[in-house]
């Protein structure tokens, strides 16, 4: 084995691994109750629908048999790509169906941004906080990541200006545009055009990470920062919606990405799995019950998310927070409290959640947690909030 860890490769050495993800393994515990994980509510993932979508899917003919039971395009079938620009084009105002790759769900479209524009040593911007998801394959690039703080409005972009002006020169700029992972913030409209303006003053990709966009609680939709550049690309997913078992994703860019993007994605899959592509394809195309089903997603997160601000507004005397207004996640400061010291207490009280410092590379949110109301219902939100409480009380 040790000749082995001798072999492996700078880009598997430098993903490594982490000391809270290690510890959330704790999460299989037997009435464990978690905040922690992105997971959809079960009552979202109903498999009826699912399985009516299936035999459609599989009684489309074709000249090789059934194309959900084939092999396909490296950028995903010609309908479901359709359906995604009709979508982006009506909030970006430019979209076709030529732009989109659909990848194996929206994590992919990352990794693959990270293979065709990162070299080791290069320079992003992330988010701070970050999505994990995306500090892993920025990290497996060799990149140099430089945070940006984010606040109640999303990325700073004064901040990210002022960095710019004083000479960083990333080759991408990352960022969750609506109800942030982890923050729940929503980048304002004010700078979604200021960041488009900054990325083609300064010539760098605009990431723009979307899978919660639907799962707004109310109010209306903001345009992506790809309405204000061609230099954004925007990554969809079915994850949040439909299901993350299907991964699939989309990315949504232009020609010269694309290109480099579809021969990394060859190297990695061939294609996205075309039978759930197919699936994807049939759910999202039935657009009554598409938009009944989001419609009854929107008021369950927004019910949970009323229930666990409650519950953190009377049981956490020193929790302070910003409402999100759609998504999966509250954010919480716990002023005071090393969010990573707590976890074991909370681990042994029987609640997980996933402690700030995870979220960023520099040492910073330190006091913060990451509360998912997504995937418990009020009662064990409440239960896990106590037992948050009772944690507390002992670090
Ligand atoms: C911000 C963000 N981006 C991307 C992903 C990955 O989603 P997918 O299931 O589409 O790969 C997630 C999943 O939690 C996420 O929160």
């Amino acid at each position: 084995m040790e000749c082995i860890e001798g072999l492996l490769s700078a880009r598997a050495n430098a993903a490594g691994s982490s000391a809270i993800r290690d510890l959330l393994h704790l999460l299989e515990r037997p009435g464990m109750l978690s905040l922690a994980g992105g997971l959809p509510a079960a009552e979202g993932l109903a498999p009826g629908p699912f399985a009516a979508a299936f035999e459609r899917a599989l009684r489309r003919g074709g000249p090789y048999g059934p194309p959900a039971l084939q092999y396909g395009p490296t950028e995903g079938i010609a309908e479901l790509r359709a359906l995604v620009a009709l979508d982006a084009q009506r909030v970006d105002g430019r979209s076709d169906e030529d732009d989109v790759l659909v990848t194996t769900g929206s994590q992919q479209a990352i990794d693959l941004l990270a293979r065709v524009l990162l070299d080791a040593g290069d320079t992003v911007v992330a988010e701070r906080p970050a999505y994990l998801g995306s500090l892993q394959c920025f990290a497996a690039a060799g990149a140099r990541v430089v945070t940006i703080p984010v606040d109640a409005d999303g990325l700073r972009t004064d901040e990210l200006e002022r960095e710019l002006r004083a000479g960083l020169r990333p080759k991408l700029c990352a960022v969750v545009p609506n109800f942030q992972n982890p923050s729940g913030a929503t980048l304002s409209e004010e700078r979604r055009v200021y960041l488009g303006a900054l990325a083609e003053h300064y010539g760098f990709v605009v990431v723009e990470d979307d899978p919660y966009r639907a799962l707004r609680f109310d109010g209306d939709e903001l345009a992506p920062v790809r309405r204000h550049t061609e230099l954004a690309v925007t990554l969809g997913s079915t994850s949040k919606i439909l299901a993350p078992g299907l991964r699939v994703g989309w990315v949504i860019a232009p020609a010269a990405l694309r290109a480099p993007m579809v021969r990394a994605k060859q190297a990695a899959d061939l294609h996205t799995s075309t039978t759930t592509q197919y699936l994807a394809l049939e759910m999202l195309s039935d657009h009554a019950a598409m938009e009944e089903h989001v419609a009854r997603l929107r008021a369950l997160y927004a019910q949970r998310c009323h229930a666990l601000s409650c519950a953190v507004g009377q049981e956490l005397a020193t929790a302070t927070f910003t409402p999100p207004r759609g998504g999966f996640f509250l954010w919480v400061r716990l002023a005071g409290i090393d969010t990573t010291d707590l976890l074991p207490a909370a681990l042994d009280e029987g609640v997980a959640f996933v402690p700030g410092a995870a979220f960023t590379t520099a040492t910073a949110c330190r006091d913060y947690a990451r509360l998912s109301f997504a995937s418990l219902a009020a009662d064990g939100l409440r239960e896990a909030v106590h037992r948050l409480h009772l944690a507390i009380m002992k670090v």
